[in-house]
């Protein structure tokens, strides 16, 4: 049965992923909080959930802006009443050519992917310690399992994403709150635009399966699920191979 969230934030809401969550939220009857920086795509959003008879409200806010967290997350779940659920979507994914060691690409990745999730994601994992209940998703990725050659910056904010997740998990199982890792293969977003990609699902469809898995109690999955069976192929192949690849 579909879980009746009441009260959610969306972090990443603005496109792609964290919006096809937001809108599934709404449509589950959450009051949904949008957050991300482009705040008429944040509208956009707010008023095609509220067209539909969902309830939404918007919060522009840079994810690396971590001073400004704590005070946000306040605000937000004053507004809302409380929370029930927090998506941590935000991410982004640069090309780095074969010569290019590119520093300030590499660090703003891990600030948004990594360190912006944390500033979240320990917020609301100590409220719902608190309280015994809540849900906390993390959008991680395929790209987490190995350190390929390509996007050597995306897949370490992916691998460690992963682990801060199960860690967290491991913290707040006890305590009634549940955790649940996407890791998505390749999902048709702005994100992918122009890449050579392959078994390309919906964004609708990536979250719809990820909350169906939530539902059923699921903690870590992949979308689409065949993912899993690649990640245990990569996860095979021994180190001295693995660095021919071209991938
Ligand atoms: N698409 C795929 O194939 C794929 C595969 C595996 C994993 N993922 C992961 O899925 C998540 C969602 O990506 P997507 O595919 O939906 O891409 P997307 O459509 O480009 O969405 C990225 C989201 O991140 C937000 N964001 C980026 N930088 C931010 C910042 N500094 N502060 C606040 N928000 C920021 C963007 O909002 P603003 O620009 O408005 O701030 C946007 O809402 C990402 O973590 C991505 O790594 C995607």
């Amino acid at each position: 049965m579909a879980t009746a969230y009441q009260r959610a934030i969306v972090v990443g809401a603005s496109s792609g992923i964290g919006e096809a969550f937001a809108r599934q939220l709404a449509g589950r009857g959450a009051h949904v909080a949008l957050v991300a920086r482009r705040q008429p795509e944040l509208e956009r959003v707010a008023g095609e959930i509220r067209r539909v008879g969902g309830r939404a409200e918007v919060f522009p806010h840079d994810v690396v802006g971590f001073d400004a967290t704590p005070a946000l997350f306040d605000q937000i779940v004053a507004k809302l009443g409380g929370l029930d659920i927090i998506v941590y979507a935000s991410g982004v994914l640069h090309d780095i050519a074969e010569n290019e060691w590119n520093f300030a690409l590499d660090r703003e990745t891990i600030e948004v992917n990594l360190i912006g999730a944390m500033a979240w994601l320990n917020l609301a994992g100590a409220r719902f310690q608190a309280q015994g209940s809540g849900t906390i998703f993390g959008i991680s990725s395929i790209a987490g399992e190995r350190g390929r050659r390509a996007n050597s910056a995306y897949g370490t904010s992916k691998a460690a994403l992963t682990a801060y997740l199960e860690s967290v998990r491991n913290r707040l199982t006890r305590y009634g709150v549940h955790v649940v890792t996407v890791k998505p293969g390749f999902i048709d977003t702005p994100m992918i635009k122009g890449r050579p990609v392959f078994w390309v699902i919906s964004a609708d469809t990536a979250a719809r399966r990820s909350l169906a898995f939530a539902d059923r109690g699921g903690q870590s999955v992949f979308v689409p699920a065949r993912w899993g069976l690649v990640a245990l192929i990569l996860k095979l192949i021994p180190s001295f191979v693995f660095r021919r690849l071209n991938f």
